[in-house]
């Protein structure tokens, strides 16, 4: 996928790592989209969730990149917009099936708890990786439907 557009982006705690990897993904010649933060200034990583979906849906960027300091908060506030859809990943493993599974859009992952070379096996693993379809498909449909659907669909299983 070496001609796709890659946004990055990150909170303070994320920011050595998002350095690191957005230098690796312009070596490895994908265009990259720094959309922030800019150095390790205390930042709210709300703020950079928001910047990545933008960019998503202004097709800026196709795949996506969020590093905060566990990868929990940012992987939250960017799952609101339904059209982004955020996998937390830890390993090579989560990296591909969040491809393969889930067709993720932005893998995220948590800049203090994971080392740099295992960060970089997650992202290309995540690049390199297509959408299965099939089964996985009609289960992707799901994770975006509208609120009124998804209201009524819980009541249909109360009880
Ligand atoms: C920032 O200190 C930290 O709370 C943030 O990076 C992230 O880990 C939140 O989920």
């Amino acid at each position: 996928m070496s001609s796709a557009v890659i946004a990055i982006a990150s909170d303070h705690a994320g920011f050595p790592l998002k350095s690191d990897l957005a230098v690796r993904l312009r070596t490895s010649g994908y265009e990259v989209v720094d959309l922030g933060t800019d150095g390790t200034a205390s930042v709210d990583y709300p703020d950079f969730a928001v910047a990545m979906a933008a960019a998503l849906r202004d097709g800026r960027a196709q795949r996506g990149i969020l590093i905060c300091g566990t990868g929990l908060g940012i992987s939250i506030a960017a799952n609101r917009y339904p059209w982004v859809r955020a996998a937390l990943c830890h390993d090579v493993t989560t990296a591909r099936l969040s491809r393969e599974h889930n067709d993720a859009n932005v893998i995220v992952l948590g800049g203090r708890l994971i080392g740099v070379e295992l960060a970089w096996e997650c992202v290309d693993a995540f690049l390199a990786t297509d959408f299965g379809g099939d089964r996985h498909s009609r289960r992707v449909a799901k994770l975006t439907t509208p609120p009124e659907l998804a209201d009524a669909a819980i009541r249909t299983t109360d009880g």
